[in-house]
């Protein structure tokens, strides 16, 4: 067991090793009994996090600010509008001040091509940790509450467990494409046999994909790119399924719902469902664009496991946070 997270950074999915990994998921688990328990785990008693948001949050606030205070701390919601930064606090201002205030650094900022060069130089000036929130390539925290939710549904051992993590279709807006960059890049690590699937325009980072096939390689795992939602899900054990912009291709809302327009039929339904195994699992990190994205009798269906993923992120981010900010 690798415990040596103090002070650490995560920014990246691969920060962590795997076996360190497994430390946040141990930590995670027995934070989570004693919650259950009742059983006090005050571990960052006077400590404070800053969550400093650029972005809109449901699930993220809300887990981080309540995980700080089962944990005895206190999370500081610090909206970005809000501060100085627009009229010049620099990103090595904010790591040296807020690192001098706070015990941790939270940080969500997805804006293409800013928001982890921002959180990268913030952690180059912190004296303490920087946390990522999701940013515009990763969703570490997400990721984590996922790889828990799956082993807590399928098992520990997940060697040639098929995980499909597929492309849908919404109409909300141009989401990010960090939780299916996040997921290629972990769950190799675990043993399951990734198959992503897409239309051809909304292809993932290039790198990012470099650093998947290497994953696979490494931990010996498949790793198989398709076009088609219905061939992936043949017999999948994981159907994770949700919508991403065509970033690689435009950041133009209007040119992308063009292209987004094009695929409203790769949709989360019965019908897809049905293509995997018995016991497959449906994943999404919500909010979900609603009957367009995924219907509500797939994510209120027996198959769905989206509400025990989302209190997942609560318990992942305290083991992250007792082992990094202690
Ligand atoms: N899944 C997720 O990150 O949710 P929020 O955007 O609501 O934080």
């Amino acid at each position: 067991m690798q415990t040596g997270l103090r002070g650490r950074d995560l920014i990246g999915d691969l920060d962590f090793s795997k076996e360190e990994v497994d430390t946040v998921l141990d930590v995670a688990w027995d934070l989570k009994m004693k919650r259950a328990l009742g059983l006090p785990h005050a571990n960052l008693r006077d400590k404070v996090l800053a969550m400093l948001f650029f972005f809109s949050s449901t699930r993220t606030r809300g887990s981080f600010e309540a995980g700080m205070a089962q944990l005895g701390g206190h999370a500081a919601f610090i909206e970005s509008r809000t501060t100085q930064i627009s009229h010049g606090d620099t990103e090595t201002e904010m790591g040296e001040i807020f690192g001098r205030y706070f015990d941790g650094i939270a940080i969500r900022h997805v804006d293409w091509g800013i928001g982890n060069r921002y959180l990268n130089l913030v952690a180059d000036a912190s004296r303490v940790p920087v946390l990522n929130m999701q940013c515009e390539i990763y969703h570490p925290h997400q990721c984590l509450a996922d790889i828990m939710t799956i082993i807590e549904k399928k098992g520990r051992n997940l060697r040639r467990k098929k995980m499909v993590v597929s492309w849908a279709y919404a109409s909300s807006y141009l989401k990010p494409m960090s939780v299916p960059q996040s997921l290629i890049l972990q769950m190799p690590r675990f043993g399951m046999d990734v198959v992503l699937a897409h239309p051809p325009e909304f292809q993932l980072m290039p790198d990012i994909m470099d650093q998947a096939r290497e994953q696979a390689r490494k931990f010996n795992t498949g790793f198989e790119v398709v076009h088609d939602m219905q061939e992936a899900c043949e017999d999948a054990d994981v159907i994770y399924a949700k919508s991403w912009g065509p970033l690689m291709t435009t950041h133009d809302p209007a040119e992308g719902k063009i292209l987004q327009d094009k695929y409203k039929d790769w949709i989360a339904n019965d019908a897809l469902m049905a293509k995997g195994k018995d016991d497959v699992i449906y994943m999404h990190p919500l909010p979900a664009d609603r009957d367009i994205e995924v219907t509500s009798a797939v994510l209120d269906g027996p198959h769905s496991v989206v509400f025990d993923q989302a209190e997942n992120r609560l318990h992942a981010q305290k083991g992250v946070m007792a082992l990094t900010m202690s």
